[in-house]
């Protein structure tokens, strides 16, 4: 059923849906990364697609930036269209000095300053957590391929402007890897339905540093960590063949 934010039909979506901020990057993936991508949503210009990977359906869908725009689409993703397995494609900043521009960071858990999930659970702290066998699936596929991953907390912030000047020694101090700002919320929303959800980020600046990616690496660096996504979710080609 068509919801205010998604106009596609019943059964538009696949089981798994990737989720990048920009509706843009959603319909560059589904154009260039899968196979047979057909449009399937656009409303206020938030573009999903459903294609195939290795013959497998998957879909890719913009979420806007924040908790409270991506929490929108995921949850109608959830409710309204059967998703069962909803992945962060992101990027975030580097809070840890062991992290290099690149990296990727899995979020195996999302602390934040939001109160989404302090409103979901009677006003305690819930421990936003990521989704084990997705997190274990591309753990496992990064390691294979000798892609270098950390795994740990994120911090999703609600204010990339964040006025407080020592927040990223606070979050050091604690080992948190990285911020960006919609994990903790998709980490809510899937343990109130039951689904699985990952962050996968790649290192686009780095806070203590401040070095950033080239728009050009920020493209081809996020196409790489889709494709290892792609292939430890959705399933690799069988030995011998190309992808
Ligand atoms: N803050 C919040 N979100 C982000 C950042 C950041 O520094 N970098 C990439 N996403």
């Amino acid at each position: 059923m068509p919801t205010p934010h998604i106009s596609a039909a019943p059964g538009a979506f696949a089981d798994t849906v990737l989720l990048p901020g920009d509706p843009l990057r959603a319909e560059h993936i589904a154009r260039t990364l899968l196979d047979d991508a057909v449009e399937v949503t656009r409303v206020r210009a938030m573009a999903g697609f459903t294609g195939s990977w290795n013959g497998r359906p998957v879909s890719v869908m913009g979420t806007g930036m924040g908790i409270p725009s991506s929490s929108i689409y995921a949850t109608e993703l959830v409710r309204e269209y059967g998703v069962r397995r909803l992945l962060r494609i992101g990027t975030c900043g580097a809070v840890s000095e062991s992290l290099r521009l690149g990296d990727i960071v899995l979020g195996q858990g999302a602390c934040t300053d939001s109160g989404v999930n302090r409103s979901r659970f009677r006003g305690m702290d819930f421990a936003a957590i990521a989704g084990f066998d997705l997190l274990a699936a591309v753990a496992a596929t990064a390691r294979e391929r000798r892609v270098p991953v950390a795994i740990g907390n994120l911090f999703s912030a609600d204010l990339f402007y964040h006025p407080e000047p020592t927040l990223v020694d606070a979050l050091d101090a604690m080992g948190v890897l990285g911020i960006e700002m919609e994990a903790a919320g998709l980490y809510g929303i899937a343990a109130e339905h039951r689904v699985q959800a990952l962050a996968v980020c790649a290192v686009s600046d780095h806070l203590r540093s401040h070095a950033s990616w080239s728009p050009q690496q920020r493209q081809c660096g996020v196409d790489d960590m889709v494709r290892l996504v792609l292939d430890a979710v959705i399933g690799a080609p069988p030995p011998g063949v190309d992808a």
